[in-house]
């Protein structure tokens, strides 16, 4: 059996290195990595590489950035080639960033069966690109590698057969407690003392690619940093904002400390020994649930619910009193324990690679066809375009 891994963007190197990992223990030696390219700086991609010890990708798309639609368009018609070439029997995606879903239309249109990791995670958001990409993803993957239950739920609520569902646990999270003790003998920057600082990551386009949302996020981050510093390692996006927008001078006289994206040790050290996050990120927001670190999500919503079930996230948009209560009730409370929801016991990615070298080599059977929905009846033009007028005078009346 031939297999090809894909990584594209920066959580995404997290997720694969274990793979990567368990197949070479398996001793499995038709494994393909394959790196599209979105991301492309070192500090986005090649540090993540060398810290985690990720063998050099066999390929590399180099894609780069660009609209959805263009960045999508590139990445489907660069691995669509890679899989003619290869002829795999799996496409391994992970997570939920335009190259996981661009690798799995591609693949599975060739008639290679794909499996999804982390699989299931659902915002309800259809304005986040990643739910579209997931809800995508999870419709066409042959196998659905889920972190936890709830996943496994929205799955099924779904209406996808079980078979295809597989709960295995948080690759990301077999990372973490592989790197933990490596990452907190990483001194920290002198100026800082452990647990006397926050972490601060942002870099969702609906928080900072408005100048308004932008400026009134970090009015609020600015005073928080006189109450507690605040270290912020800078996303590429959000930094060209803040320069677009003239708000980086704000920051120089402020204890935000704007910094350049940290590689994985470094901002798994910092995070672990911080009194507090504030994020997002998503992944993020399951990395401090199992170091115990308050997290407080600056977001409505959240694809990853069991984080705030464990009692270590908190969801409080873009408000500011809400951030800043949140922030004071964290100051005031004492940190909440380290918490391994089930099978986040670093074997996740072990479970992944035994489950598709169980699988046959030979492609599963076709879908099936030929059955007469409801509704398709000669009726259904005039009900389309009533319900198009309908919806029209609703929302302009
Ligand atoms: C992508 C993912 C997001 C993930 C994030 C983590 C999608 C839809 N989004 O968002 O889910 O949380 O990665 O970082 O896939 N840039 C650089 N250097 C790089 C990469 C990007 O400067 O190495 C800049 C470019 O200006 C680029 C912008 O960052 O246009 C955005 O990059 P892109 O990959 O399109 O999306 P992210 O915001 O990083």
């Amino acid at each position: 059996m031939k297999y090809i891994v894909v990584a594209g963007a920066r959580p995404n190197f997290m997720k694969i290195a274990p793979i990567m990992e368990a197949f070479r223990l398996r001793a499995q030696k038709q494994v393909l990595l394959v790196h599209t390219g979105q991301h492309y700086d070192d500090k986005m991609s090649d540090d993540f590489f060398a810290d985690l010890q990720i063998p050099k990708p066999d390929l590399n798309l180099g894609v780069g950035s660009g609209s959805h639609a263009q960045q999508t368009a590139r990445v489907m018609t660069a691995f669509e080639e890679v899989c003619n070439e290869h002829r795999p029997n799996w496409v391994i995606v992970v997570g939920d960033v335009n190259s996981a879903l661009a690798c799995a239309l591609a693949a599975k249109k060739l008639g290679i069966r794909v499996a999804h990791v982390e699989a299931g995670l659902r915002s309800k958001d259809m304005s986040m690109p990643e739910e579209i990409n997931r809800l995508c993803t999870d419709a066409i993957s042959d196998l659905l590698f889920t972190t936890d239950k709830m996943a496994d739920e929205n799955l099924r609520r779904e209406g996808v057969n079980e078979e295809r569902i597989r709960f295995v646990g948080n690759t990301m999270i077999d990372t973490l407690l592989r790197n933990i003790d490596k990452a907190l003998s990483i001194p920290l920057p002198t100026e800082f003392e452990a647990r006397e600082y926050a972490v601060l990551t942002l870099h969702r386009p609906s928080n900072v690619d408005s100048k308004s949302k932008l400026t009134a996020l970090f009015e609020v981050l600015i005073d928080i940093s006189r109450l507690i510093p605040i270290v912020f390692p800078a996303h590429p996006r959000t930094r060209h904002n803040l320069q677009q927008f003239g708000l980086e001078d704000t920051l120089q006289d402020s204890q935000v400390n704007l910094i350049a994206p940290l590689s994985y040790l470094p901002f798994i050290g910092l995070t672990a020994r911080s009194r507090l996050v504030l994020t997002d990120s998503g992944g993020i927001q399951e990395e401090t649930t199992v170091l115990g670190i308050p997290c407080i999500t600056m977001r409505p919503n959240t694809e990853r619910p069991i984080t705030c079930t464990m009692g270590t996230n908190i969801l409080v948009g873009s408000d500011p009193e809400r951030i800043r209560t949140a922030v004071f009730a964290a100051l005031n409370a004492s940190p909440p324990k380290n918490m391994l929801p089930e099978k986040w016991d670093g074997n996740a990615a072990m479970r992944i690679v035994d489950v598709l070298l169980a699988e046959p080599a030979a492609l599963g059977e076709p879908t099936q066809g030929n059955t007469l929905p409801p509704k398709w009846n000669a009726d259904a033009a005039a009900q389309v375009v009533d319900g198009v007028l309908n919806e029209h005078s609703v929302s302009s009346g």
